[in-house]
């Protein structure tokens, strides 16, 4: 680094102990309000900063990055990164970087979550209760569904999905799943699941989690015609990005009892989701949840800023994402 300490922006707010790690390398402005930044207000704060640490909410495309020409690396406090136009960046020569890897078991265990409240329709029985309906009781009342020994259908078996499916075996499931590639026979044996084409998925899993990134090829890998391929009885849990998911067809489906159930974490348009979900008994709702422990989140923060921080010091990020950023500066 030079003399000056680089200066760097912190979009939303973040751990203390986040700003204190990068006040000792870099020259800070910090957005502890947490106001979301417009698109020319972000341009605007970025004027001088040669460091962007953002969040999913913050959108980087060509049209920023060609206003901050000094700028050198964004750093993601996210694994994933549909937010970044990476492309824009290289071309540019910014190091674009995210957070995989420690946030794997907290984002699984929200999965699980979402799961076990919907085959077990916890949401909506605390609904009742509060509303003063439970009345006693009753040898049918609220029934569910068994989680134990169904078949668990994960689409995208990256690290996340590869720890979904070990969490299985202590429900004694069977796992099948799909994704682009087949992964290692020794990670197919750890998480126990067989490789499927994804229609053989759509038809057999009596729970779906969605687990692959967002990009134009996933838009909409779930609409109405792989809905209807599901079981009628089947239950779609997506913890990964909206827009994966075709939330009206969902909306439908879930509607006209094409399928069960629903557990989502994420939407098309968030947080303005679409009202139809509202109406709904049989969907289970979260705010974009996945990784929100304070320890996951604290390691996410925390990784974004040592990446940030190497990257600035003219050294490999750790997550970098577009190593050829790095040779055409
Ligand atoms: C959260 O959604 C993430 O991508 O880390």
């Amino acid at each position: 680094m030079t003399n000056r300490k680089p200066r760097v922006l912190v979009t939303r707010e973040v751990f203390d102990e986040t700003l204190d790690y990068l006040r000792q390398h870099c020259e800070v402005l910090a957005n502890q309000d947490d106001v979301p930044y417009a698109p020319d207000a972000l341009a605007a704060k970025l004027a001088d900063c040669e460091g962007l640490m953002c969040c999913l909410t913050d959108r980087v495309d060509a049209a920023l990055l060609a206003a901050v020409p000094q700028l050198k690396v964004v750093a993601n406090i996210a694994v994933g990164y549909n937010n970044i136009d990476v492309p824009a960046c290289t071309a540019r020569g910014v190091m674009a970087t995210n957070t995989p890897g420690v946030l794997d078991d907290s984002t699984a265990d929200l999965a699980w979550t979402l799961m076990l409240g919907t085959a077990r329709r916890l949401p909506e029985v605390e609904r009742r209760i509060r509303a003063g309906e439970w009345t006693g009781w009753r040898l049918k009342q609220w029934l569910g569904v068994d989680v134990h020994h169904a078949t668990l259908g994960i689409v995208g078996m990256g690290r996340i999905g590869q720890a979904i499916a070990r969490r299985a075996a202590g429900f004694d499931m069977k796992v099948i799943y799909h994704n682009r590639n087949r992964i290692a026979p020794e990670l197919e044996r750890k998480a126990n699941a067989t490789y499927v084409s994804f229609d053989d998925l759509l038809a057999q899993a009596d729970f779906i989690v969605l687990q692959v990134p967002y990009s134009p090829q996933t838009h909409h890998l779930i609409g109405a015609p792989q809905l209807a391929k599901m079981k009628p009885t089947a239950i779609l849990i997506n913890s990964t990005r909206g827009g994966v998911v075709d939330d009206a067809a969902l909306i439908g489906a879930l509607k006209n009892g094409m399928i069960r159930g629903a557990g989502l974490d994420v939407f098309e348009n968030e947080p303005k989701l679409n009202p139809g979900f509202l109406e709904l008994d049989n969907v289970v709702l979260a705010p974009h949840i996945g990784s929100s422990t304070e320890a996951t989140r604290k390691a996410m923060a925390m990784l974004a800023a040592q990446n940030l921080v190497a990257a600035l010091r003219g050294e490999a990020p750790p997550n970098l994402l577009n190593p050829e950023a790095r040779s055409r500066r």
